[in-house]
């Protein structure tokens, strides 16, 4: 059996958490997977956390600086669960150190460093996935083979959300995820590449978009130990932080087969905790999702009996093999973290079989396009060529 050293940067946030737990699980959960992990290193700016999580599960080192796991050459994989920003330069030295890379979304700020991965990539021939996780989940896979299949007929519109409300309350405090220079592009490179994802999973390239992408609120209290979600303030500093990434965006696309796209997403949604829905009309029908009913796909036929037509209900069930390697019963829903650990498996099988599996860096190239598109088309006003 192969074994596979894994190093997790960013190993005490809520990221790092998913996956070194999704790693401590993998071998029981997913025994078909032909590797036995090993996480070698957390390593955190939290020391103190690392060390409490190395002694949970029975890591060897912990350490705070990032350089070290990198250059180890007993690590075959780095996974990077650190803030946005750190994404390019780290995933570089690890790549350049030969390390298989499973990197957090979004992987790069800019389409210019996601260009220099991608080559870097091919070159040293490594496995790399990034973190776009929703469309793991199986009743995405369902989606895309009906696409794929022509049941829906020529795709001519897709309608994509997602929000949260984390900081539609004005009084929610500042963290990292509102500063431009750990988090370039906000909530663009935040939420709207989910959705993103799913445009690039499930219809394909687009051509071109206009996109709004506003600061909606200037500052945020500073409030020392605040964090994601986090609703009210735990204390008046009389301190306030300025916002200086997108709060929202909203934008139209054309993609390139033609269909049209209206997407939206923002994280000041107030009282719409998580919100993430999909709409995808066809010729022949349609597909609709929305997260809260999160393994559930409605599909409409127009090859349906007149009269008897409407939307039908799908659960995804154990026929799908990625729902029976946790439940062997359908409709008892998948939750976030399996789908997060489905994602960790998928870059460990990748490893094991030398088959790269979407996304690759070179398939979230294209996620990281639209997002640079959205944020050239705010400033610059007009449409923009997405440059794929
Ligand atoms: N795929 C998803 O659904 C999803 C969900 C949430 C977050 N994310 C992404 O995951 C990444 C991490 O987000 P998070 O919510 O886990 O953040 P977080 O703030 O909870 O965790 C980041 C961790 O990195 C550590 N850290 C920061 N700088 C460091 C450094 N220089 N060296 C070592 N440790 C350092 C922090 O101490 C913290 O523990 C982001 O890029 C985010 O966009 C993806």
């Amino acid at each position: 059996m192969k074994q596979v050293v894994v190093a997790v940067l960013g190993a005490c946030g809520w990221m790092g958490r998913v996956h070194s737990n999704a790693y401590a699980a993998m071998m029981r959960q997913f025994p078909r997977l032909g590797a036995e992990v090993v996480i070698k290193w957390l390593v955190d700016d939290n020391e103190a956390g690392a060390h409490e999580a190395a002694r949970l599960l029975g890591v060897a080192r912990v350490g705070r600086d990032w350089r070290e796991a990198v250059a180890d050459p007993d690590v075959d994989l780095i996974d990077i669960c650190l803030p946005d920003a750190l994404h390019f330069e780290v995933a570089k030295a690890a790549l350049q150190n030969g390390k298989h890379v499973y990197c957090e979304k979004p992987f790069t700020d800019t389409g210019a460093e996601a260009d220099e991965l991608v080559a870097l990539a091919q070159r040293t021939g490594v496995i790399t996935r990034v973190g776009h996780s929703f469309p793991v989940n199986p009743v995405h896979q369902l989606a895309r083979e009906i696409i794929r299949s022509g049941e829906i007929g020529d795709i001519t519109m897709f309608r994509g959300t997602q929000h949260v409300d984390s900081h539609g309350d004005p009084r929610a405090p500042f963290i990292w995820r509102l500063d431009g220079e750990l988090a370039r592009t906000g909530i663009v490179g935040d939420t709207g590449s989910h959705v993103f994802s799913f445009m690039d999973y499930l219809i394909g390239e687009v051509d071109e978009l206009v996109a709004h992408c506003p600061i909606v609120f200037g500052e945020r209290p500073d409030v020392p130990g605040a964090t994601y979600g986090g609703q009210a303030p735990a204390l008046e500093t009389g301190r306030t932080r300025k916002v200086t990434n997108p709060d929202a965006g909203f934008l139209i696309c054309r993609f390139k087969g033609g269909a049209i796209g209206t997407i939206d997403f923002s994280r000041i949604a107030t009282g719409k905790r998580f919100t993430q829905r999909y709409e995808i009309y066809g010729t022949k029908g349609s597909i609709t999702y929305d997260y809260d009913q999160i393994t559930r796909l409605n599909l409409f036929k127009l090859s349906d009996t007149p009269g008897q037509q409407g939307f039908r209900a799908i659960d995804v069930g154990p026929e799908h093999a990625d729902y029976r390697s946790f439940l062997p019963l359908p409709n008892f829903g998948l939750g976030y973290n399996e789908i997060k650990m489905l994602e960790a498996s998928k870059v460990i099988a990748s490893i094991v079989s030398g088959a790269p599996a979407w996304p690759t860096f070179g398939d979230a190239k294209r996620i990281v396009a639209l997002v640079d598109a959205c944020m050239a088309s705010h400033a610059s006003r007009q449409w923009e060529t997405v440059r794929n």
